[in-house]
């Protein structure tokens, strides 16, 4: 039958468009991959609206071996998997997509917002930013300095650079802005490049797409004493501004 990847949006369970949900009600098995982002909302609120008993889907479940599951399911079944944001923004889940096809299942994406593009709330133009970053908690033998790395190449012609933080929602960990300036500021500490410091520009965004969302401009030492609360957390470093850029910019930094 058909693996239908569905885009949630960015914010709670109401952000899916009417056609995605009306594949989810269809499907038979409901899927949602539960590690790369999360929704600002309970799984019991996505379960009613929906009517459809959601099935987790951890890393080991979409990239390891999904045969077990997923495809299996979907050999003969109509099968939604769930992405928070859009299917292929960021994380992108083109492996689970060739393997379907490989396996001579159907496919169908339905595409939704995406932190790529929401960020342009921001007032940076998208199409000016460079080469995005992700920020992975630091562990015992690994602190990669490629986010710093990423800023530098960024700088050098003037794109800005969005920066994805870390989560392990099993853990209930997420990484906050706080601790992305703070892994960066100790990059720049061994390196000493003044790529990022505390004097450097920043924005940082919280719940892009909520109600209640963050969006905070200054110098990372200002950011730093800022509370952005719960939820998902990105961090902005932009390059050169246009004017343009700069007028919303401004209107951030109270
Ligand atoms: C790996 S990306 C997945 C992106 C998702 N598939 C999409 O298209 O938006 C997840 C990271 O993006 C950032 N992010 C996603 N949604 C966000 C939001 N609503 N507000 C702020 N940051 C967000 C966070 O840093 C989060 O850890």
């Amino acid at each position: 039958m058909t693996l239908y990847f569905i885009g949630l949006g960015l914010n709670d369970e109401k952000d899916i468009s009417v056609k995605g949900l009306n594949l989810v009600k269809k499907a038979d098995f409901v899927y949602l991959e539960n590690y790369t982002a999360v929704l600002n909302c309970p799984i019991e609120a996505i379960e009613k609206l929906y009517e459809k008993k959601i099935i987790l889907a951890d890393r080991n479940m979409v990239e390891k071996d999904p045969e077990k599951t997923i495809l299996k399911d979907a050999k003969d079944r109509n099968v939604a998997f769930l992405v928070v944001g859009d299917p292929f923004g960021a994380t992108t889940h083109m492996d689970l997509l060739m393997r379907a096809k490989k396996a001579g299942i159907k496919t169908q994406v339905i595409h939704s917002a995406s932190i790529i593009s929401a960020i342009g709330i921001t007032g940076l133009q998208v199409y000016k930013f460079g080469k995005t970053t992700s920020i992975p908690f630091p562990e015992k033998d690994f602190e990669p300095e490629t986010p710093y790395d990423v800023i530098k190449e960024n700088q050098k012609i003037g794109l800005h650079t969005l920066s994805l933080l870390d989560l392990r929602p099993k853990e209930n960990k997420f990484m906050t802005i706080n601790d992305a300036i703070n892994t960066l500021l100790k990059i720049e500490m061994r390196r000493n490049e003044k790529v990022f410091t505390s004097n450097t520009f920043c924005i940082g965004c919280a719940k892009i797409g909520s109600l209640d969302q963050k969006i905070k401009a200054g110098k990372a030492s200002e950011l730093l004493k800022y509370n952005f609360g719960p939820g998902l957390h990105c961090l902005v470093v932009p390059g050169k501004m246009h004017f343009a850029e700069e007028e919303v910019v401004e209107r951030f930094k109270n």
